[in-house]
């Protein structure tokens, strides 16, 4: 037997050495290192050895083992080195290479890190909430009763367990009050769903900036303050604002904030977010939801406010579509590369 191994060696080694070819040499592992291969079977036979000897034919089986295995890689190795300096070869390395196209952040991104810097300067954190969120967080808490019609199958898209796709971040808000006692300030961008037909100015999904603040004593002072700084700040000292009442559920008294920028969608005034400051009966769900009094109507009160970021790129930029914002069309991203 002693011999046999010895012959299959030799044989093996030099199949190996003569093969020039990637898949061959696989063919020659298997032949003799796979399950049905050559020294598999001698080592079946050890069986039929008597006791004495087998330990020293196992070793030598180790042995075989291993010099082929370490034959079949070096071999590899060395083809493998040949392939690549054949690939390489008639390739003039002096030439100069094509330039690399740089990637750039998409403009709703630049938009949105825009605005979350200027808030972070007045003191917001930025909150998470998932794009999957209950009803009870997307409507009930926010005081938004079960006969609305956002909460319409036709306006929402609800999954088959009863969740939903959060039509607005303002479900940030709830999350955030659960997790927190007062003082809040918290911003939270995102992405929001709606079964919107989609057109020129309306995706079904698109995304918000919701911001939440509670304190002692917040007015529409400080709502306004806030709101007129934030938007100086990101667009410019030249914009004009208007606070104009509009009716939210979940904020009283609410308001639509517009906006006027010289040179932008002709002069004319544009909406930019819904605000307002944050209705009592959203506290006392909070409470109810927490079990305790962390948000009393009576000591606490805060403004909250939502701002749609796809709108507001389409007028910053002058966009006559919203949907080339979500085509991937690199001709329109490049031109807002940074
Ligand atoms: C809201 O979603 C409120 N949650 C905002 C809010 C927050 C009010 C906190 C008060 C306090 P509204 O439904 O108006 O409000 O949507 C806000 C913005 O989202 C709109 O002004 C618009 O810019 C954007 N928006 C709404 N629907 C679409 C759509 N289909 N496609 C693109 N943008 C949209």
């Amino acid at each position: 037997m002693n011999e046999d191994l010895q012959q299959l060696q030799n044989t093996a080694l030099a199949e190996i050495s003569q093969t020039s070819d990637r898949i061959q040499l696989e063919n020659l592992r298997v032949k003799f290192l796979g399950k049905a291969g050559a020294i598999s079977r001698l080592s079946e036979n050890m069986r039929n050895l008597p006791k004495e000897d087998r330990p020293l034919f196992g070793k030598r089986l180790n042995d075989v083992r291993a010099a082929v295995t370490s034959a079949l890689d070096s071999r590899m190795e060395t083809l493998q080195a040949r392939g690549d300096a054949q690939a390489l070869s008639g390739v003039d390395e002096t030439l100069p290479g094509f330039p690399y196209r740089l990637g750039a952040l998409h403009p709703l991104t630049l938009l949105q890190d825009r605005a979350i810097r200027v808030m972070r300067r007045l003191g917001f954190a930025l909150a998470e909430g998932p794009d999957i969120d209950t009803e009870w967080n997307c409507f009930d808490a926010l005081n938004t009763p079960p006969n609305h019609p956002a909460r319409n199958e036709s306006d929402t898209f609800y999954l088959p367990d009863g969740r939903l796709l959060r039509t607005h971040t303002s479900t940030v808000q709830i999350r955030t009050m659960l997790a927190a006692k007062p003082p809040i300030r918290v911003i939270s961008p995102g992405g929001a769903y709606r079964r919107d037909e989609i057109d020129a100015t309306h995706l079904s999904q698109f995304n918000q900036l919701e911001g939440l603040y509670v304190d002692r004593n917040v007015s529409v002072a400080d709502l306004k303050g806030t709101l007129e700084y934030f938007v100086q700040e990101l667009l410019g000292r030249d914009v004009r604002t208007r606070l104009r009442p509009h009716f939210f559920p979940f904020v009283e008294p609410g308001y639509e904030i517009d906006i006027q920028l010289p040179g932008v969608n002709g002069g004319k005034w544009m909406e930019l977010l819904g605000c307002g400051l944050v209705h009592p009966a959203v506290f006392e769900q909070i409470n109810l939801k927490r079990n305790d009094n962390a948000y009393d109507p009576e000591v606490w009160s805060g403004f909250a406010f939502g701002m749609g970021l796809d709108r507001l790129a389409m007028s910053l930029f002058g966009l006559p579509d919203i949907r080339l914002l979500v085509e991937s069309d690199q001709r329109f991203l490049s031109q807002f590369a940074e």
